[in-house]
């Protein structure tokens, strides 16, 4: 198969190199038009169809490793910090005292949220890239057992129950939770969860857990989207509820304020109908967090000010006396500490009015913001000392940990864990990514709409029409590297030509983004790789029968009964692998009523299991509604002759591109 596409890659140039001289260039257009089945196919190069294997991409090849700061947390006694270092595959231990970095220990497999025991013995990290918890000693930084879990784990918390000591663990990759006991390491349950379970916060008592989600879903593109606290018993995993927060998403961060009686996301709302152009009046997406009270009452408030944005929250911790929480601001490098006395005053006081239209009132946060404080570069994960007295700050594009004295919220020095990395264009281009100095007013990030490199899951109005038309749904930049041109009506050549002058005119509203740093972001986001959607248990594993089966109906040519299938209609003529698009411009009859035009770019299916909702719009939520609820006349492949087993069989196989 490898061989193959590596001949196809240098015949072409050999024919087409001879062919000039014999009437070649006719023979090459027929052989185009009849590949690709469009009639009046201009003049595209071989290598649309004829790409090169995957392994020549950017995201393929070997790169610079950061001491980027993932999850930070305080042992009990206070006097020591432990920092994951996922892209490193390493855990770091500090001594807060010197801020001196201790011990460093390997720990494959993308180590990235924390947690200890009850008396700090035992140090749990979720490993993202390979679907496991470690279990560390605290003596010798050794690990002693592992345990798998759903897909990309992104945190771990640590409780203990009448039924004994739990882990819970948001699977990010697979929407749902892992329950574990502890004695013996075992999974008890995985209940679903809302979009990318990502941040886990335990109540004060330890009889509830609370779990942030960090996109939206919405029912139909057109209503308003939600994103979902998860609410557990972490005893038995039993699901006790489903808290909606309306208008918001990219919550990564979850604190409980035993104290109140609070539960703190972090969280962004979003606006995502409106048309774009009205970034300028504030409109598009604002910083808030979401208080959810006893009692289910949910109170979205903005961390924003009317001229002053704080994009990209990240952590969130409150003070053990509940009278503080600190807010991390990736966008701005920023930490707002809140005053919780006062938001607790404000919210005694408002009206039912008031509190619901809260978070549109850019007047407000006077009220509770105390101070922010700057940080350096990306500032995500937050940790608090035991006694309160220290504030940890993880500022993940600057290598470092910042320490925040909290009674004169001044900076009293930071734990260095690296250089920083300014000499690798990738992470230069990722800090341009996260920075949200390039948007007006500093509303938001490339990374608020794509974080991580995926996509929100939203469909946004970039076209300034009337409400509602020409609705584009989010694309993810993992694995895009090679797929140009770029968007969905395939009018962008280069990642530099998307993110530039009309990036900056239409969405920023701002001076477009210089040139050196826009080669830097575009280095970025060629190098992100392709989201997996299959355990890592199987990675390199054979397919199973039903995704093989899946895999066979991916490349009919022929109906079960023998028929032939149009090449035209088959999708590995559209969807031709190895990036699985000939990026080409076709119609496959998914004109909506509010779309100028039904022709789009074929997207690649690199990840495609992580990309819902589908189609341009995003109408489409599952992978099954493509063929099941928009499919017409079969103009998008011929799937009239499929029995539901085979569309199943085809969605497994899907998963694993
Ligand atoms: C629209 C897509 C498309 C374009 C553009 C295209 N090809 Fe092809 N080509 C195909 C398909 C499909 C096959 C059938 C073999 C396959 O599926 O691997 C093929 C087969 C070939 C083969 C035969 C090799 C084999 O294993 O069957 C050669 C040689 C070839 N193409 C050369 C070229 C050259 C030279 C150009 C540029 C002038 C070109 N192709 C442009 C789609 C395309
Ligand atoms: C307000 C949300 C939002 C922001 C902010 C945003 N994007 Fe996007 N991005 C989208 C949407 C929606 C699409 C799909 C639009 C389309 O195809 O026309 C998209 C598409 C893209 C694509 C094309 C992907 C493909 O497969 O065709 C690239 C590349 C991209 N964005 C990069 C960026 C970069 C870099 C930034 C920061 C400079 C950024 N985006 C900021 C929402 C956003
Ligand atoms: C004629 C070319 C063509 C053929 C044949 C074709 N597709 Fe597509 N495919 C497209 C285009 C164009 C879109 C985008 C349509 C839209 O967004 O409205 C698309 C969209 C998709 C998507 C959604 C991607 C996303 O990110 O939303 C999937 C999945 C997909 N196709 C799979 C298949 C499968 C499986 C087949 C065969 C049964 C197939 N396609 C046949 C051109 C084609």
């Amino acid at each position: 198969m490898k061989l193959k596409r590596i001949i196809l890659f240098g015949t072409p140039l050999v024919l087409a190199g001879a062919g000039a001289a014999t009437g070649g260039h006719f023979a090459a257009r027929t052989h185009e038009r009849r590949m690709s089945g469009l009639p009046h196919l201009n003049v595209v190069s071989c290598n649309h169809c004829h790409q090169s294997s995957l392994s020549r991409l950017p995201w393929a090849k070997p790169r610079p490793h950061h001491d980027a700061p993932g999850g930070i947390v305080v042992s009990p006694d206070g006097k020591t910090l432990f920092i994951a270092l996922d892209d490193r595959d390493e855990v770091a231990e500090a001594d807060v005292a010197s801020l001196a970095v201790t011990r460093r220990a390997k720990v494959p497999g993308g180590p990235f949220g924390l947690a200890l025991d009850a008396t700090g013995k035992h140090l749990f990290a979720a490993c993202r890239h390979q679907d496991r918890i470690a279990v560390l000693d605290t003596r010798d930084l050794r690990e002693e057992a592992s345990i798998a879990v759903g897909i990309r784990p992104t945190d771990v918390a640590y409780c203990q129950t009448p039924a004994g000591e739990r882990l819970i663990v948001p699977n990010s990759g697979s929407d749902d939770i892992s329950v574990l006991s502890v004695t013996p390491l075992r999974e008890l349950t995985r209940p679903a969860a809302g979009r990318e379970p990502y941040a886990v916060a335990v109540s004060g008592d330890g009889g509830r857990v609370y779990i942030a989600n960090r996109l939206a879903v919405h029912d139909q593109i057109l209503s308003q989207p939600a994103s979902e606290v998860t609410v557990l018993d972490p005893a038995n995993g039993h699901v006790l509820d489903r808290e909606a927060l309306h208008s918001a998403h990219l919550a990564e961060g979850i604190a409980d304020v035993p104290t109140r009686g609070w539960v703190l996301n972090s969280m962004v709302r979003v606006r995502n109908l409106v048309p774009i152009t009205q970034v300028k009046d504030g409109w598009v997406m604002s910083t808030g967090v979401a208080i959810s009270q006893k009692g289910g009452e949910v109170t979205q408030i903005p961390l924003d000010e009317a001229n002053a944005y704080f994009p990209d929250p990240s952590g969130v911790v409150a003070s053990p006396d509940g009278r503080r929480a600190y807010v991390a601001s990736g966008g701005a490098d920023v930490v707002t500490v809140l005053d919780l006395d006062r938001l607790g005053a404000w919210l005694t006081q408002a009206g039912e009015a008031e509190r619901s239209d809260a978070s549109e009132n850019m007047a407000l946060s006077y009220r509770y913001v105390a101070a922010r404080i700057p940080t350096g570069c990306n500032p995500q994960h937050l940790a608090l000392s035991p006694d309160g007295r220290r504030l940890f700050v993880a500022e993940r594009l600057e290598d470092r940990v910042l320490v925040v004295d909290t009674t004169s919220l001044k900076p009293v020095g930071r734990i260095v864990l690296g250089d920083g990395g300014l000499d690798d264009p990738v992470r230069l281009g990722e800090r341009v990514f996260t920075r949200a100095r390039y948007t007006f007013q500093g509303q938001f990030s490339c990374r608020s709409c794509h974080p991580d490199g995926q996509m929100d899951g939203l469909s946004y109005d970039f076209d300034g029409a009337g409400v509602g038309d020409n609705l584009l749904a989010n694309r993810t930049l993992c694995g895009v590297a090679g797929t140009e041109p770029f968007k969905w009506n395939g009018k962008n050549p280069t990642l530099q030509f998307q993110d530039g002058p009309r990036f900056a005119r239409v969405l920023m509203r701002t001076d477009p983004i210089p040139q050196p740093q826009l080669d830097q972001l575009a280095t970025f986001i060629k190098h992100l790789p392709p989201t997996r959607m299959i355990p890592w248990s199987r990675v390199g594993q054979p397919l199973t029968p039903a995704e093989e089966r899946g895999r066979k109906l991916f490349f009919a040519t022929r109906r079960t009964d023998g028929t032939p299938i149009p090449r035209a209609l088959q999708c590995q003529t559209c969807h031709r692998p190895p990036l699985f698009t000939d990026r080409l411009m076709t119609s496959v009859g998914t004109q909506g009523a509010r779309d100028s035009s039904g022709v789009f770019d074929t997207p690649h299916l690199i990840g495609v299991g992580a990309m819902a909702p589908y189609l341009h719009d995003g109408r489409a939520r599952t992978l099954e509604e493509i063929w099941t609820t928009y499919q017409k006349d079969d103009l998008h492949g011929v799937s009239s002759y499929w029995s539901k087993e085979q569309l199943n069989d085809l969605v497994e196989f899907l998963k694993t591109i």
